[in-house]
């Protein structure tokens, strides 16, 4: 009897933490950078690791059902009006700036960095500070629906480790970088070229020692005006012997630009200057790329680095309007960043709508660049973003195989701000969310096929 039960409950349980699940309903996704693909009556199995096992596109209800049958168990019927999509990527966020969203956005690049970044990113030399900062912006950032990000610390070991261990702890995917910086910065937030690789390489160790493999370490020179020849080269050399990616800012706005021409006078370019450091790799991820010239548009495409499109920031901060219609024609691997708060939405819908309007005013003054259509801008937000993060093969749509990060949208949930009418159909209601939702819509977030967020 005592045997029994003890069976009973450690089934129950196990069940519970590994639950396989068979949704039925409407769904939207990209199968490539210009389609989107709107189903109903779809179903989506997932295994009890997350995986996507099976997926049809219009089954019956009796269908559905059998389907679940023969997993073994009950449906998830989504209804007539929510729908599933896949979790939205952010390629670029300082989650440190979080706590000044929104404020001090009348500076340019360079001023703003040194009146208001600096000061308070110097704060998170304070860990139980930078717990409670880091546990409010992973929050934030899980309800905008953003299901695997890419985040830049500071330059502060203990939180960065913090960081990490709460993006662990919350279920979401992520690459976390420690900062780097060993000059041109102010007295209160510079490091030794030494510490500054020291710890790097304990934050790796840390990170990779978790043996999460939702969490990874990503090497973060914050951008070349801020880091000395001797520590871009030690990263790199920590970036191949640890095998992790690398993160940094790159032809964001011009007067930066002008100041690393300055730094590096016999470089013919500031691409080039990563690169000759080792830096531009298949796994590097280049945040802004506003300002590129010809030829490095064609060295970031000979090197498979990814760049990170940040619309709402590079308007913010007045940094410009990238080339997103020629970047992508040419085939470039591209994705969103909020780069929370440069931009001051931590939400990637924000960024879809801004890339949008960024898109559409500069096709006014180049009409060759033609504006980008809905599909691509969701594609830039999920399966762009998984290959920027080089994920693609894994995350950013529903494929079998790929793991299972989604989100269920009920655009009628409590305080909805989409009002439906009887002509809307799955993709006039996608459309809606897209365009006016927002967290209230968003009312679960899976990772992994795990529910890390419910309302
Ligand atoms: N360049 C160097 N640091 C930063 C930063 O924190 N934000 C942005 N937008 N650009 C940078
Ligand atoms: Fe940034």
């Amino acid at each position: 009897m005592y045997l029994t039960s003890l069976a009973i409950i450690s089934a129950t349980l196990i069940g519970s933490i590994s639950a396989q699940t068979v949704f039925y309903g409407n769904f939207v996704h990209s199968v490539n950078v210009t389609s989107l693909e709107h189903a109903t009556n779809g179903v989506i199995a997932v295994d009890r690791s997350g995986k996507i096992i099976q997926v049809e596109t219009n089954a019956s209800a009796s269908q559905a059902q059998q389907i679940a049958r023969k997993y073994g168990v009950s449906l998830f019927p989504l209804g007539n009006q929510k729908f599933l999509m896949p979790g939205l990527i952010d390629t670029h966020i300082h989650a440190p700036q979080y706590v000044f969203t929104g404020s001090g956005m009348d500076l340019q690049l360079l001023d703003w960095l040194n009146t208001f970044t600096f000061p308070r990113e110097s704060r998170f030399n304070n860990t139980n500070y930078a717990r409670s900062a880091y546990s409010k912006v992973i929050d934030r950032v899980i309800r905008s629906g953003t299901t695997a990000a890419s985040y830049y610390a500071t330059i502060h070991l203990e939180a960065s480790k913090a960081l990490a261990d709460i993006v662990a702890s919350r279920g979401q995917r992520a690459f976390v970088g420690k900062v780097n910086m060993d000059r041109n910065s102010p007295d209160y937030l510079i490091e030794t070229t030494a510490q500054s690789l020291k710890d790097t390489e304990a934050f790796i160790q840390y990170v990779q020692g978790k043996k999460n493999s939702r969490v990874a370490p990503i090497v973060t020179p914050r951008f070349v005006p801020s880091c000395t020849s001797e520590l871009m080269r030690g990263l790199s050399a920590l970036a191949t012997k640890y095998n992790v990616p690398i993160q940094s800012h790159l032809d964001e706005n011009l007067d930066e630009i002008a100041w690393v021409k300055q730094l590096h006078p016999d470089q013919p370019d500031y691409t080039s200057v990563y690169d000759s450091h080792g830096l531009l790799t298949n796994r590097t991820i280049m945040a802004h790329v506003v300002y590129p010239s010809d030829a490095e548009r064609q060295l970031l495409k000979q090197r498979g680095a990814g760049i990170s499109h940040c619309p709402n920031s590079n308007l913010s901060l007045r940094s410009g309007i990238a080339k997103i219609r020629q970047m992508l024609s040419e085939g470039q691997k591209l994705g969103l960043g909020t780069d929370v708060s440069g931009g001051y939405s931590p939400s990637i819908l924000n960024n879809i709508r801004n890339g949008y309007f960024s898109a559409i005013a500069r096709s006014f003054e180049h009409p060759d660049d033609k504006y980008l259509k809905l599909a691509e801008m969701f594609y830039l937000a999920t399966l762009g973003g998984a290959d920027v993060l080089g994920m693609k093969s894994s995350i950013g749509n529903f494929v079998v195989g790929k793991q299972f990060d989604a989100l269920i949208i009920d655009p009628l949930s409590h305080g909805s701000p989409i009002d439906l009418f009887d002509h809307d159909d799955i993709k006039t209601t996608f459309e809606k969310f897209i365009n006016n939702g927002d967290d209230r819509n968003i009312i679960e977030v899976f990772v992994d096929g795990r529910s890390i967020h419910r309302i």
